[in-house]
């Protein structure tokens, strides 16, 4: 057994508990089955929960040490970025959402990639329109959007962390990286997602030799329970440690990683690495049910979309509904397919496009403008994705038209901080910047390569998130913050999945103030995906009953099921007494940790 496992169940006690199905009615779920539920865990001063044990581990040791939220969110970022490198790393960005407990302040940083200042708007198209290929050595790679060297933007999360660092932070950042530098430097046992990963894009990173050197030391891929040791990625943070940004943006490893760029003429450069800006937003605020929400503004679409979602539900009964009825699914299924077809006609970089969804409770997030998507929705008939079109918001003329990786964290000041952190599609680009072992990103990905032509997450999009020279790509990464009507913090989550995200976290969400359930129960719950194109519900491999799956078929509704869930949600919550709880989703590698 991998020691990783091993250590799982010394601190934990997973709970191997007959699946109880959520729909409390007569229904009966398709197939019942014995499962993993979330994980939780309690805490009287702090709480972590993220994807991996040893980040977790270096977190709380942070909380436990002196260190705050923030400290102990950037800790588990490196160590995540050691070992999760399919996930997220410093060759790639994300978004924090912080809650200062004693200003009542709420700051959100954009830390995510930006295209190269040499990027433009048809750079992944062939001449015949369709996506461009990656030529490599001679070698014809699929979807340069994806993988190679031109996927590449702009890496943003060391700016960001230190950013955040030198603002919040309470201990030093060499205390901050010891634990990432250790685990990289002796190692830890591949679990089996990170073999599994290493298996679905070894044919890409094949091609690389940086990435062969991380994966495949011997000449053969690194498989469940062998050690992962990166003294290269080591001595990269090391650099960090030593002279901070600098050592990243301007001095020894921006070189390296621009000598990888040349060796596959990719197009981040000395000047995009110098130039590399961390962003303060306006986090977006919106309210469900006297809750207040407030959420990861754009570039990111989650924030907008989770809280416009929520606005189409707020008339609705949903406690009289049951999670899994027919009802409940179509109505979720009906409000998903409205917003991602907004998302890929409005949303893009604010810096670049004027979004109809920056002032709350205005455009996108108009509580008037939800009641108007609303009405278009019937109750007894699915809509079909042809017909549903991107709507009008109002103050807005119409112009023009399982990687990732999330942590919350919390500590005994009350202090609040939930990150999403990537480097988009599994391995990024698939590319190691030699010397340096860190795993490039291919957050290009994320912009819209021409209109209908869907990205890796099936997504479309529109002029609004084409690309351009330092733009920043749409992100689905939602790290959000919920208070409850009373004004205190109630709970934190954000989750990986792309598209998946947005509508993860609304599902937890909903399980928590329509259905009172606790914080487990909501994450554990399993949770629909519809994202206007393709035009399917996607379901989770728990699904509702068969009448229920025959019911939204005879409404119109077209069903798929999935083995990957519906993201990887990461909670925490306060509880009414003051107790802190945390809680990993069972879908994936996750622990929460208390003290
Ligand atoms: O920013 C985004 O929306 C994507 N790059 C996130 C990718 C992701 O969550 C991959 N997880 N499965």
């Amino acid at each position: 057994m991998p020691k990783i496992i091993l250590l799982l169940s010394v601190f934990l006690s997973f709970a191997l508990t007959a699946y109880t199905n959520v729909s409390q009615g007569s229904d009966k779920t398709s197939h019942q089955e014995t499962k993993i539920e979330a994980k939780k865990a309690l805490g009287k001063n702090g709480i972590i929960a993220t994807a991996h044990p040893l980040a977790s581990k270096a977190g709380l040791s942070m909380l436990e040490n002196g260190g705050n939220a923030v400290d102990a969110a950037i800790a588990a970022s490196f160590v995540i970025s050691v070992v999760r490198p399919q996930s997220s790393g410093i060759g790639g960005g994300g978004f924090a959402m912080i809650y200062l407990n004693e200003l009542k302040k709420i700051d959100a940083w954009d830390f995510r990639e930006r295209a190269p200042i040499k990027a433009t708007r048809d750079m992944f198209l062939a001449s015949d329109g369709k996506p461009k290929k990656f030529i490599y050595h001679s070698n014809s790679i699929p979807n340069a959007s994806m993988n190679g060297h031109l996927a590449v933007g702009t890496p943003g999360l060391v700016a960001g962390l230190l950013k955040i660092h030198k603002k919040y932070g309470k201990l030093s950042l060499k205390t901050i990286l010891n634990p990432a530098i250790e685990i990289a430097e002796k190692g830890f046992p591949v679990y089996p997602q990170l073999a599994a990963a290493i298996m679905e894009r070894r044919d890409i990173l094949a091609h690389f030799a940086g990435s062969r050197k991380l994966l495949a030391p011997n000449g053969q891929w690194l498989k469940e329970g062998d050690t992962l040791i990166q003294k290269d990625l080591g001595w990269s943070l090391r650099q960090i440690q030593k002279q901070g940004l600098d050592a990243f943006y301007k001095g020894i490893i921006a070189q390296k990683i621009v000598a990888e760029m040349t060796r596959g003429m990719g197009l981040v450069s000395l000047e995009d690495l110098k130039e590399y800006e961390v962003k303060e937003r306006k986090a977006i605020e919106g309210t469900y049910r006297n809750f207040k929400i407030y959420a990861m503004p754009p570039p990111s679409s989650g924030g907008v979309h989770i809280i416009q979602m929520l606005n189409m539900l707020e008339g609705d009964h949903i406690k009289s509904l049951k999670p899994g009825s027919t009802t409940f699914i179509h109505l979720l299924a009906e409000v998903m397919k409205r917003a991602f077809a907004d998302r890929a006609e409005y949303l893009g970089d604010p810096d670049f496009v004027k979004i109809p969804a920056f002032s709350n409770n205005q455009g996108l997030v108009s509580k008037i403008y939800a009641v108007d998507l609303r009405k278009t929705i019937d109750l007894k008939k699915a809509s079909s994705s042809k017909d549903v079109k991107p709507g009008v918001p109002p103050d807005w003329v119409q112009k023009e038209p399982p990687s990732t990786t999330h942590i919350s964290v919390a500590d005994k000041w009350g202090n609040v901080v939930s990150t999403t952190q990537t480097v988009n599609f599994t391995f990024g680009s698939c590319v190691v910047a030699e010397e340096t072992g860190i795993v490039l990103n291919d957050e290009m990905d994320d912009f819209s390569i021409s209109s209908g032509t869907p990205n890796a997450f099936g997504l479309l999009g529109n002029k609004a998130n084409e690309i351009a020279g330092k733009k920043t790509m749409l992100s689905s990464m939602s790290p959000t913050l919920v208070f409850s009507p009373d004004g205190q913090f109630s709970f934190a989550l954000g989750s990986p999945g792309g598209p998946r995200i947005i509508n993860a976290v609304l599902q937890v969400i909903i399980n928590v103030i329509d259905f009172s359930m606790p914080l487990n129960d909501a994450v554990t719950a399993p949770r629909i995906h519809h994202q206007w194109f393709p035009d399917e519900i996607r379901l989770e491999t728990i699904t509702p009953s068969e009448s229920v799956l025959n019911e939204l078929k005879d409404m119109g509704h077209q069903l798929t099921k999935k083995e990957t869930g519906v993201g990887d949600v990461q909670a925490i919550m306060r509880s009414a007494d003051g107790e802190w709880i945390g809680v990993s989703d069972h879908r994936s590698d996750g622990v929460p940790f208390g003290y």
